[in-house]
């Protein structure tokens, strides 16, 4: 009888963790993945936007300095959220708020940081 209590409470314990830790919803999305998937085609491996797509919407480079420094991380949320009418599509009902977030640092990372 005890071992079973103790038991189920172990089961309920992982279970809470596994479906209410932010942690491990975070970990489940995989932001190159991501990136890959539904941004690669325009704004390139690289991150410089110099593919067919990328290059005639004139998107911008993520390596630039400038360009980093002049955006900020709600800037680069809004975008991916609200996109450009004819440039660049949004993305609210194709990604999470989650996907959305997880793509900031990834944007960020082509410019080292
Ligand atoms: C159809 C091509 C296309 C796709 C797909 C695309 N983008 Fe863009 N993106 C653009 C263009 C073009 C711009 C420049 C928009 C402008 O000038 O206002 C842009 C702008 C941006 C900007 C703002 C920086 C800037 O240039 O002003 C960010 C951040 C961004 N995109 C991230 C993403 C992310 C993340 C994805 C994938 C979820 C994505 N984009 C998918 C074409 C695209």
């Amino acid at each position: 009888m005890m071992f079973l209590r103790v038991f189920i409470v172990i089961i309920i314990q992982i279970a809470v963790c596994y479906f209410v830790s932010p942690k491990t919803i975070a970990a489940e999305i995989d932001a190159q993945e991501l990136f890959k998937k539904h941004c690669v085609i325009c704004h390139g491996e690289d991150g410089k936007g110099k593919t067919e797509l990328g290059e005639g919407l004139e998107a911008r480079d993520f390596t630039n300095k400038e360009f980093q420094d002049s955006i900020t991380d709600e800037k680069i949320l809004e975008q991916i959220a609200n996109g450009t009418p004819e440039k660049m599509f949004p993305f609210r009902d194709k990604l999470t708020p989650e996907e959305r977030e997880a793509l900031v640092p990834v944007v960020r990372a082509f410019g080292g940081r």
